[in-house]
């Protein structure tokens, strides 16, 4: 089973428990943060926690750790579990107190805690592309804090796993906000186009990666809105997250995208991807 990270300390994880009142298992109150390991190194280790702080600081939550100290207790919890190829979940809650939906007036010691998992890359699913179904986002409009309420998320994947598909694509009436778990992408006439980074979609530590790709390698990039009737035009679709990276979209709904093929431009992108991920974490098998 491994080592995980509790408060500050790592201990066996069949020791790490919670309190039944600790505010991240009653009221979803809390933020968290999956973070890929490739070769044993943490990949966009400072762009996670920097949005692990901002999302903590956006509900009155104050890390009670400076990031480069979590950063090295992360890089122990890597090494003790011997994690080559993974992810490491990590979650932030305000902690234990008397339910109640108002924060406790005393102060409280928020609860961190920490795992890793072995996790492949989807090698499969990349180069063959996945199928996604549409569903209305039904989530709140503070879709930029990576909050532990996950419902709406949770219902809308599990319409796309019993359509027998990967993702929902989630829209705003007639506006495509993101994927349940992963942000969304539409190509047209070589254009790379998707949602703007606001308080309706999270803001993906992969999806800054792609944009600074595409800018690097002139491959033009809109953010902004797009619409259902863009989406169901587009030359090419596909999504990105951080265990998925760049995953092309073949089919939504009845519909094939890109005649049921990856298209051009996500082969590069996910070619720059790989190389991305091999500066920062060597290279790949
Ligand atoms: C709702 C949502 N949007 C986008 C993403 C992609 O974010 P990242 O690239 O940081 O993994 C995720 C990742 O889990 C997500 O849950």
């Amino acid at each position: 089973m491994g080592f995980a990270i509790l408060n500050g300390k790592i201990i066996d994880r069949s020791e790490a428990k919670v309190d039944i009142e600790d505010r991240g298992y009653q009221f979803g109150d809390g933020v968290y943060e999956v973070i890929r390991v490739y070769n044993g190194k943490m990949f966009t280790a400072v762009e996670h926690l920097e949005r692990f702080v901002k999302s903590s600081n956006s509900i009155g939550i104050s890390l009670p750790y400076k990031t480069a100290e979590l950063s090295g207790l992360l890089e122990k919890l890597i090494d003790k579990n011997n994690l080559q190829l993974g992810i490491i979940y990590m979650q932030l809650t305000r902690g234990v107190a008397p339910r109640n939906h108002a924060f406790p007036t005393e102060r409280i010691t928020p609860t961190l805690t920490a795992y890793t998992k072995e996790f492949a890359r989807p090698d499969e699913s990349m180069k063959t592309g996945v199928k996604t179904i549409l569903t209305e986002d039904i989530r709140w409009l503070r879709c930029d804090i990576k909050s532990l309420n996950l419902l709406g998320n949770s219902l809308a994947k599990q319409k796309a796993a019993e359509a027998g598909c990967f993702e929902a694509i989630q829209h705003r009436d007639e506006n495509v906000t993101e994927g349940s778990s992963s942000n969304i992408y539409i190509v047209k006439n070589g254009v790379v186009i998707t949602h703007e980074s606001n308080n309706l979609i999270l803001k993906g530590i992969t999806k800054d990666v792609i944009l600074d790709l595409c800018l690097a390698n002139n491959i033009p990039v809109e953010e902004r809105t797009f619409t259902l009737e863009e989406l169901a035009s587009a030359d090419e679709v596909f999504l990105s997250s951080t265990t998925s990276e760049v995953m092309p979209i073949v089919g939504i709904g009845d519909k094939k995208v890109t005649e049921g093929q990856p298209g051009p431009v996500t082969k590069k992108l996910q070619k720059l991807f790989q190389q991305e991920i091999e500066k920062q974490c060597n290279k790949l098998n």
